[in-house]
């Protein structure tokens, strides 16, 4: 059962597009609300067994028990196991003991939440927007079937093209075709499959959005046409911010008809990001967002098809205010209000929320979604078939619009654990389509610690290699003994059938694509497993995660059968439930396919195009699999577009 409680006047966000009968307050006394001057908290007592699940794209395990986490999206680039904010806000969460239930807290303000933190064994959150929607769903029998009736009131998730889910290569310092055509050679030299490339902000004309270097992409119409006939997808990157400068048709076009933020003298606000002193759309307006998705044509005219969307915390380097503030010695109570926190700039500017002037802090977490918004919408009206679409900040809503990635982590085992133990929280809020910097975006990145990488990646459905800018190259063609890496990847060409058909079902059925091992098995010893998941309906991961090691434990909760993978044959083995170690080396995939189930496997193939999914083999020990399939564009996704598999 699900039940909305309102607090103050929420503003729309569009979070959740169901009807939901809305209660009493006071039916929500166990969670102890308590209101003061400055938040509305609500707290309860966990039991020590009891398991907390949820909040997106937040550091830590799939268990949330002895963090504390701050709904604040923010562009922050040292992600340690206790960074609170990372750059979306994703408030749902699922309490798993003798009580089950699941919240979720449409609240765009900032929000703390203390889970057993400091061994509190309570549940603490705290809301400084006092105008929000509270969703409660209890009278579940599991925390997958809390997730699921979550799933079908924020809507449908976004579905991007059959070729997103290929492979894509991307670097922050590819600035001209010639970096383009090494990437394609690379790939092509080394026979490894490749389906897009990403262009970081160094294509644009001083990093204006919209806009292309054309004495650094000569014929660029051409270009987009000749690489998609090798079928490699070019797929641009528009910040949020847009670049002050008279002679820039955007940034005139938002001026003469106010579509952007304004600062505390009722001007348009002023901070320097990438482009240097920029605007920042105010994405609250219907007609701005409008305006600005409809200038995503300039790229589609191109014959682009997919874009990510970045900066749009909004993330900002320093703005007109700090400057001015931090210059003074004497500083009154009202500047130091602006100046507490290092989120000063959020309170410096406005939005016009249907006709009212709303402070940007109170509402922040959904700017990036309503940019990404912004996009999609018009990119739908703009494109009569699916693109790609993929925004670094979000707010669950978002999962409509587009997919996500999860920001600049580092080339470290570490980020590669964490990018295991977020994944199934992500998809507990509607972000299927996700995947992490494969490879890690900071830092140094082995050969050793790449190839686990992509074991792992190749089971997300954003599987996208890339890296910052001055960082060693990341390519998988840049290390030796390209054989290892062409068995890794052409995995993922194999296992597209299941992989696409998988990820459609889910999203059709409001279902998770990857989940913790506890949503699926009744037994005490997955409960505190976070670094194996399953992985659509038949397949179980377990990926070696540690340096140096070829090998690692593996619990299984039923018999299953162990596939090894070489880039050539798949090796099966039937395994009894319980404790075993699996040895994979690094040009070797070990996975699991669960018990009564099939997957189907394709030949494989240099792009997703070239994939087949009609000759297909099955393995495993089930009788049937129902495969989801399509050309791969069509809009109509639907369920009859299933079909049934029979193992002969
Ligand atoms: C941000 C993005 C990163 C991108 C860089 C340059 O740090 O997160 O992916 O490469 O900006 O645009």
């Amino acid at each position: 059962m699900i039940k909305k409680f309102i607090f103050g006047k929420p503003i729309k966000t569009d979070a959740v597009v169901k009807d939901v009968e809305v209660f009493s307050n006071s039916e929500l006394s166990f969670l102890n609300e308590k209101e003061t001057d400055d938040a509305i908290s609500f707290e309860y007592d966990l039991d020590v067994d009891d398991i907390v699940y949820g909040l997106g794209e937040v550091m830590g395990s799939i268990n949330k028990r002895g963090g504390r986490y701050i709904s604040f999206n923010t562009d922050t680039p040292n992600h340690t196991p206790t960074t609170p904010s990372l750059y979306a806000t994703h408030n749902f969460l699922v309490i798993d003991g003798k009580k089950k239930f699941g919240i979720f807290l449409d609240n765009p303000g900032r929000i703390i939440f203390e889970v057993d933190y400091n061994n509190s064994k309570k549940l603490s959150i705290r809301c400084e927007n006092k105008n929000f929607n509270l969703y409660l769903i209890d009278d579940c029998d599991s925390s997958y079937s809390i997730t699921k009736e979550f799933l079908s009131i924020i809507g449908q998730s976004f579905i991007p093209p059959l070729w997103a889910f290929g492979f894509g290569q991307s670097r922050w310092g590819y600035r001209k075709k010639k970096d383009f055509d090494n990437v394609v050679k690379g790939y092509e030299k080394k026979n490894l499959p490749l389906d897009y490339i990403c262009m970081d902000i160094d294509y644009m004309n001083g990093f204006r959005d919209f806009t292309i270097n054309e004495k650094r992409f000569p014929n660029f119409k051409n270009y987009v046409k000749s690489l998609k006939d090798k079928n490699i997808h070019l797929v641009p990157i528009i910040d949020a911010g847009v670049k002050i400068d008279d002679k820039y048709s955007t940034y005139l076009e938002g001026v003469k008809n106010n579509y952007f933020c304004t600062n505390l003298e009722g001007e348009n606000f002023n901070a320097t990001v990438w482009p240097g002193p920029t605007h920042f759309p105010d994405f609250f307006k219907e007609d701005t967002r409008a305006w600005f998705g409809q200038k995503y044509k300039f790229l589609t005219d191109y014959g682009i098809e997919g874009f990510w969307n970045d900066m749009n915390e909004p993330s900002i380097f320093h703005s007109e205010y700090t400057a001015k503030f931090s210059k003074k010695k004497a500083i009154t109570k009202d500047e130091k209000y602006f100046l507490d926190g290092k989120y000063c700039e959020y309170k410096t500017f406005f939005h016009n929320i249907d006709g009212n002037t709303v402070c940007h802090y109170d509402v922040h977490n959904v700017y990036g979604y309503f940019m990404t918004r912004a996009a999609s919408e018009q990119l739908d009206k703009i494109l009569d078939k699916r693109f790609l679409l993929f925004s670094r900040s979000s707010y669950i809503g978002a999962h409509r619009y587009a997919g996500i990635w999860t920001g600049d982590n580092k080339s470290t085992w570490f980020h590669l654990k964490q990018n295991v133990m977020m994944m199934p929280s992500l998809n507990m809020c509607g972000f299927l389509y996700s995947g992490a910097d494969t490879g890690g975006f900071l830092g140094r990145c082995s050969r050793e610690l790449l190839l686990r990488w992509l074991a792992f990646s190749l089971f997300t459905p954003l599987f996208r290699d890339h890296t910052a800018l001055l960082t060693k190259h990341q390519e998988c063609y840049k290390f030796k003994g390209e054989k290892d890496f062409q068995a890794i990847l052409s995995l993922r060409y194999r296992l597209l059938p299941y992989i696409y058909s998988e990820f459609v079902k889910a999203v059709l059925n409001s279902d998770m694509y990857i989940k913790p091992l506890a949503f699926e098995y009744d037994d005490v010893n997955v409960r505190k497993i976070d670094d194996q998941l399953l992985v659509g309906d038949s397949i179980m991961v377990a990926p070696i995660v540690e340096k140096g090691k070829a090998e690692r434990n593996v619990y299984l909760p039923e018999d299953m059968i162990e596939v090894k993978y070489d880039g050539c044959d798949f090796k099966l083995n039937k395994v009894e439930k319980g404790n075993h170690i699996l040895n994979a080396n690094l040009n070797e995939v070990v996975f699991f396919i669960r018990k009564g189930k099939l997957i189907p496997i394709s030949k494989g193939g240099k792009n997703t195009a070239e994939v087949d999914f009609n000759n297909l083999e099955l393995l495993g020990d089930g009788d049937q699999y129902l495969q989801y399939i399509d050309d791969g564009y069509t809009k109509d996704v639907k369920k009859e577009n299933i079909r049934v598999l029979k193992k002969e």
